[in-house]
């Protein structure tokens, strides 16, 4: 029988500590996520100071944890991946400073994962990927159409121009006043209410794979003013259903016309947005009307956690994609 690969998967790069161990790139044996929402709902937005120092207060309990529910022991793995950025500079240290230790105190092998990469092969959870395949990344800091033509092979396509759509959803919610982080109860809302605002859809006609989203954030913010001067009020899950549909709708076209210029059958898609349940229904519908394989991380993968970075990291290392312990976090680091 081949041999078992076990990877330790630790993600500090915005806020939440996680850690998770993954057999042979699929089989999550623990995922373990410390998240901070509660701590910076207060401020509306992750405060990264303060991010920095709950990641060092939570993530040796995290890893003990993770090691713990999946049975195993340091001298037990054979690779650790590590989110190395993008992110937020002080957080993203911390995770890689305890992968490093343990990667210099058990002489274990230290793979170095970028977050997005992470994000798309949350997938691997699901099932095999299949090349070559387009990723539509879409998160709290990206916005981005990838085409992969094999592992570890990223060819951006378009991307965002100004916010990402994670980014968007969360100042609707600001504006709506309905909590954070947005994403999840916009989503809620939308599912309550209607399209009758017919909010802009920003298509932008010479960049056929790029996106804008400010647009579409200072339509709602507008509309929310101009009622408030009238004296009217605005209907708030219709609102979040407007902005949905506009969000979902050019997504989806872009998308599908990525797999059609590429001739690509596969897409996967990524990120926190990716939980969003008008964005799968929509993109899993028109992709079956196309033939389209259509893949989306279940929802606790679609978030930030550790399993995704250990998924990746098991194709990194079997490729090996290692690095020395001096390698540094790197907040803008490219795919
Ligand atoms: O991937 P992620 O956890 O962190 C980043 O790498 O940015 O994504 C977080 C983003 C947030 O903006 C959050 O509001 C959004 O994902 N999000 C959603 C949903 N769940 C999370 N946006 C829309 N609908 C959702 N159901
Ligand atoms: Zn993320």
């Amino acid at each position: 029988m081949e041999k078992q690969q076990l990877i330790l998967g630790i993600e500090s790069s915005c806020d939440e500590t996680a850690a998770s161990v993954v057999r042979n790139g699929n089989e999550v044996l623990s995922n373990v996520v410390a998240t901070q929402i509660e701590v910076h709902k207060k401020f509306g937005g992750v405060v990264p100071e303060v991010a920095s120092r709950h990641h060092v207060e939570a993530i040796t309990a995290v890893i003990d944890e993770a090691m713990a529910q999946a049975g195993v022991t340091f001298s037990d793995l054979d690779g650790i991946a590590v989110c190395k950025g993008p992110g937020l500079v002080g957080a993203l240290i911390v995770g890689l400073q305890a992968a490093k230790a343990i990667s210099f105190a058990h002489g274990i092998p230290l793979v170095p994962i970028h977050h997005i990469a992470g994000h798309i092969y949350a997938n691997a959870l699901v099932a095999e990927m299949d090349f070559p395949l387009i990723a539509l990344v879409v998160s709290g800091g990206h916005t981005e159409l990838i085409l992969m033509k094999d592992h570890f092979e990223f060819e951006y396509l378009g991307r965002t121009l100004d916010d990402a759509v994670g980014e968007a959803y969360d100042k609707v919610a600001r504006i709506l006043d309905v909590g954070y982080p947005g994403g999840p109860i916009i989503d809620k809302m939308a599912r309550e209410g209607e399209d009758t605002y017919h909010l802009p859809r920003i298509w932008l006609d010479r960049h056929a794979f790029d996106f804008s989203f400010s647009g579409l954030k200072s339509a709602v913010i507008n509309l929310s003013h101009n009622a408030t001067q009238r004296g009217e009020e605005i209907h708030p899950a219709n609102l979040a259903a407007s902005f949905q549909a506009s969000v979902v709708e050019v997504l989806t076209e872009k998308t599908m016309k990525a797999l059609e210029k590429y001739q690509v059958k596969n897409l996967v898609i990524a990120g926190g947005v990716a939980a969003n349940s008008g964005l799968r229904t929509s993109l899993t519908e028109a992709g079956a009307a196309r033939g389209i394989n259509v893949s989306v991380p279940t929802l606790n993968y679609c978030t930030d956690n550790a399993a995704m970075i250990a998924a990746a990291g098991s194709v990194a290392l079997k490729k090996g994609l290692t690095s020395d312990l001096l390698v540094d976090a790197k907040p803008n680091l490219k795919l």
